[in-house]
């Protein structure tokens, strides 16, 4: 038994299906032992997924990045994903998928003739609530741990897990990481400042994850004619936002209404992230 999680519910694991308390992978798996593998987080709502396309070309640049060869077609990604989502029975619910480098004798370089390991499973996704988007979250301010290519969606997750754990221990929601000075992004989510009306982002490149939340803000500040930025961040423009806001597949789109156990601008949730909420809503709406 597995604390909770629904054991019963059915995962999928190298072709089969297989109850969450019974599916099992090999110590020898590289996932286990190195960190070896790629995963991503599709969420959907009313079982409809959001985006699922850019996940799903998300996860191949990621395989490819680390040399994993495709174990499936986009078309058998997408069915396996729609599949789980539909038999789940769940309406607001996110698709995790992991695929490894697969079980070998552990030496790092890359093993000859093996299968990686696939994995999917659906859990139920709960929604930021009223009082959660009007209250907003909060932060505190820490150093980026990680390595060099947090562009890959890597299931090597160390850093920001140490990153969430200070988070936890600061008593707040969330970090937000600086390396060199300069924002990256939170523990699981892409933050977002803005200064005198423009929304501004860290730029894409080897050292934040581009959410697919990334992409779909640019859309939705253009289409609300918010003007959009993406540029270095310094931390000190950080600490002087009119607003911050997260965005990730779960946390959707956030404001951060506390920093470093200041107000960000007035304390509470903001005109632009109240515009571009309204418009992720109307993309959620329109699924
Ligand atoms: N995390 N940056 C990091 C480091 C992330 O882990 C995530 C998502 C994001 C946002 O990406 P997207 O908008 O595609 O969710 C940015 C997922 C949800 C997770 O690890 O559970």
């Amino acid at each position: 038994m597995i604390p909770n999680v629904d054991n019963d519910s059915l995962v999928y694991l190298n072709g089969e299906r297989v109850r969450l308390g019974d599916a099992k992978v090999s110590v020898l798996d590289r996932g286990f032992i190195f960190g070896d593998g790629v995963y991503d987080v599709v969420p959907a709502y009313n079982g409809k997924p959001l985006r699922m396309d850019a996940h799903l070309a998300r996860l191949e640049r990621s395989l490819a990045a680390i040399g994993i060869a495709n174990p499936m077609t986009r078309a058998e990604w997408e069915a396996l994903v729609l599949a789980m989502i539909g038999d789940s029975g769940l309406g607001d619910c996110m698709a995790y998928i992991q695929v490894t480098r697969g079980v070998a004798r552990r030496d790092h370089g890359f093993p000859q003739g093996v299968e990686p390991t696939v994995f999917c499973m659906v859990s139920p996704f709960k929604r930021p609530d009223a009082a959660l988007r009007g209250q907003g979250l909060s932060a505190v301010a820490a150093p980026d741990l990680r390595w060099l290519r947090c562009d890959i969606k890597s299931v090597s997750l160390l850093g920001n897990v140490l990153a969430r754990q200070m988070a936890v221990e600061a008593g707040v929601d969330d970090v937000i990481q600086f390396r060199d000075s300069h924002l990256t992004e939170g523990s699981a989510a892409n933050i977002w400042v803005v200064r005198d009306g423009t929304l501004l982002a860290p730029p894409r490149g080897h050292l934040i994850l581009e959410g697919i939340r990334y992409g779909l803000m640019e859309e939705l500040a253009r289409e609300c004619e918010i003007p959009f930025l993406a540029r270095p961040i310094p931390e000190a423009e950080v600490a002087l936002a009119d607003e911050i806001l997260l965005t990730s597949a779960t946390k959707e789109v956030l404001p951060i209404t506390r920093y470093n156990g200041q107000p960000v601008g007035q304390g509470v949730p903001g005109p632009v992230y109240t515009r571009l909420r309204a418009a992720y809503d109307a993309v959620i709406a329109a699924l």
